[in-house]
């Protein structure tokens, strides 16, 4: 199980944990496997808190940090926030607010408190993702950086590199591979079309390899509708130096997730998922719901594009989050087909020991039908 990748980051297992909560990225690491911290949600100041935080608890041993930047979006080229802001703003129909706000209102969630107004931001920019990297360089622990939604720009790419680390980013295409290859990436997240979060529609099975190929020498990490190590067995298999999971680290004990959304995804099954643009303008698997199904729905606003849709979730959100029980139909739940299998809490700790007895049995399993 010891694969290149493994020996390259100093880890003992190649399980790599996605996950915007620290304490999951500190007991995976702490358990051998390499926990990557979802930062797009943070500041750079709540980002070093949470990295100091990290560090605290890990020892000298690596993790890893993932931004969002995507390939394509609007007023990409806008570098002053604030004009990207009102550029955002702009974009956004009045039609689209109002039929978030009637949303909420048919689901009897209530307004913010007084004198609690909502912030509007803009996120998933290369203006919020830089500073964010920024920060993550000063910690000596991280070893890796990931992107998502498209190749990270080369002057993002060329500072991550010079700083002595490796830098990938995730693809759901060969065709998306071919970029990160072309722009000199150090590793690349094959991310099947079962997963959680951003996704594109190829299937796990038939991305991975394609992936393999189109990588060469790089090395591949597979994502995508991995929740157990039969399941990591097969993505070694098929070419993969490690696999990235996402899904299953929400619903383990360290996870902040709400016991709300907990709730809702033990009581999912596998085809309870959707892939919808109504909450950030790019295609996420999550529960589908009332918002998925309001938007996605003829003759109601199509979903904006990236980030405008964002911003017009992001109110909606801000009160989703304060009244969980209230916006249960609605509540903004990414995650992948694997939530069918995702049924009781677990420690971090036990489900990556339970992944990687699971491939050892595979494994096994496999070599004896050698034997005659
Ligand atoms: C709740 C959630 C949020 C995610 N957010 C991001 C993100 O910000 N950046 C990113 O690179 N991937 C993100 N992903 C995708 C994961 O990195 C990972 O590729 C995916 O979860 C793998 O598929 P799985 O969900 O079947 O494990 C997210 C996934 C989930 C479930």
């Amino acid at each position: 199980m010891r694969t290149e990748l493994c020996k390259k980051l100093g880890i003992e297992f190649p399980i790599f944990a996605f996950t915007h909560c620290r304490d999951v990225v500190a007991a995976v690491t702490n358990a051998g496997g390499f926990g990557v911290l979802g930062a797009t949600g943070f500041g750079p100041e709540q980002l070093e808190i949470e990295l100091n935080w990290i560090d605290e608890k890990v020892g000298n041993k690596p993790y890893g940090v993932d931004v969002i930047i995507p390939n394509k979006y609007e007023g990409q080229d806008v570098r002053d926030p604030e004009k990207h802001k009102a550029i955002i703003k702009a974009a956004i129909p009045q039609r689209h607010r109002d039929f978030a706000r009637q949303l909420l209102e048919d689901h009897n969630v209530p307004e913010l408190p007084e004198g609690k107004p909502y912030r509007e931001r803009v996120t998933m920019t290369e203006n919020t993702a830089v500073p964010l990297v920024d920060v993550a360089l000063k910690h000596d622990n991280v070893k890796l950086i990931a992107n998502a939604l498209g190749t990270p720009p080369p002057h993002v790419i060329k500072q991550i590199q010079d700083s002595g680390r490796m830098v990938g980013a995730l693809c759901g295409k060969p065709a998306h591979a071919q970029y990160h290859v072309d722009a000199g990436l150090d590793f690349i997240i094959a991310q099947g079309g079962e997963g959680g979060g951003h996704t594109g529609d190829i299937g796990s099975v038939v991305l991975w390899p394609e992936v393999v190929k189109v990588a060469g020498d790089i090395p591949v990490i597979a994502a995508g509708g991995i929740g157990s190590g039969e399941q990591m067995a097969a993505a070694l298999a098929l070419g993969a130096q490690g696999v990235w999971c996402g899904s299953i680290w929400l619903t383990v004990s360290e996870a902040e997730t709400s016991e709300t959304v907990k709730e809702l995804m033990f009581a999912a099954d596998s085809s309870g998922t959707v892939r919808s643009k109504s909450f950030t303008g790019k295609h996420v698997r999550m529960l589908k719901n009332a918002w998925s199904e309001g938007w996605d729905a003829e003759g109601n606003p199509e979903s904006l594009g990236a980030p405008m849709q964002m911003m017009v979730s992001g109110s909606a959100l801000a009160r989703i989050h304060r009244y969980p029980e209230q916006a249960k139909e609605l509540a903004f739940a990414p995650v992948g087909q694997i939530v069918g299998s995702m049924n009781h809490s677990i420690s971090s700790r036990n489900l990556l020991m339970d992944m990687v007895n699971g491939y050892l049995a595979s494994t096994e399993r496999l070599s004896a039908l050698l034997e005659d």
